[in-house]
């Protein structure tokens, strides 16, 4: 059985990623793949758990608690959802992804990038997105596209601002695993980059 691809998608609130994800599937179902989508943070009993005390506007949350308590959900996805997916052949595409905690918990909290990556590998293991499609918006923008602002996307201009820098620099650091693309495109034609992306790349 060939392992399916994991894609994920990255980048600040507003950015789309909810509506490239079904149009991704269904460009990878169309070429004949099995392919399901997941979400972070959340996909388990238990994550959607994590997802409310880390989401909630009440009570605080200190820097390293939302830190582990993301790769805690992250962990538990892998193991119920994602890594059996991969293993029996199916493409996952995830919107956000561990590349969201090495931006906002690494770049954004100031936690450090490889002290957060350092957390998360362990629950992690093989279970690595494949490639990370960066869709790039400018951060008023993306606060103006934002739904309903969470405890931690709602945290302003300045700390959006360092995570867009965060997520810029991953995607400078490891240019084989990401591609960067234009969130301000029509959703199709966003779809059909990372496509084009992963056929050069996975194909
Ligand atoms: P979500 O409802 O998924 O928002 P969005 O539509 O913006 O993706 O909420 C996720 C929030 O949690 C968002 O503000 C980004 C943040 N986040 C982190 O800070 N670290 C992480 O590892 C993840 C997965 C999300």
């Amino acid at each position: 059985m060939t392992r399916g691809t994991y894609i994920a998608l990255e980048g600040i609130e507003g950015a789309g990623k909810s509506t490239v994800a079904v149009a991704l599937a269904g460009l990878i179902a169309g070429a004949g793949h099995d392919v399901m989508t997941v979400r972070e943070p959340g996909g388990t009993p238990t994550g959607e758990k994590v997802r409310r005390i880390l989401l909630d506007t009440d009570g605080s949350v200190a820097p390293w608690s939302e830190a582990l308590l993301f790769s805690a959900a992250r962990a538990q996805l892998a193991a119920d959802v994602v890594e059996p997916a991969l293993q029996a052949g199916t493409w996952v595409v995830s919107d956000r992804s561990v590349y969201s905690s090495l931006a906002y918990q690494g770049a954004g909290r100031g936690l450090g990038t490889d002290a957060v990556r350092a957390i998360n590998e362990p629950g992690l293991g093989p279970t690595w997105p494949d490639l990370v499609a960066l869709l790039e918006l400018g951060v008023a923008d993306g606060l103006s596209r934002q739904q309903v602002p969470d405890r931690i996307g709602g945290a302003g201009h300045g700390f959006l601002a360092t995570v867009a820098q965060g997520f810029t620099d991953l995607a400078a650091a490891e240019p084989d695993r990401f591609v960067v693309i234009d969130a301000t495109m029509p959703v199709a034609d966003i779809a059909a980059e990372i496509w084009k992306a992963l056929l050069d790349r996975h194909g």
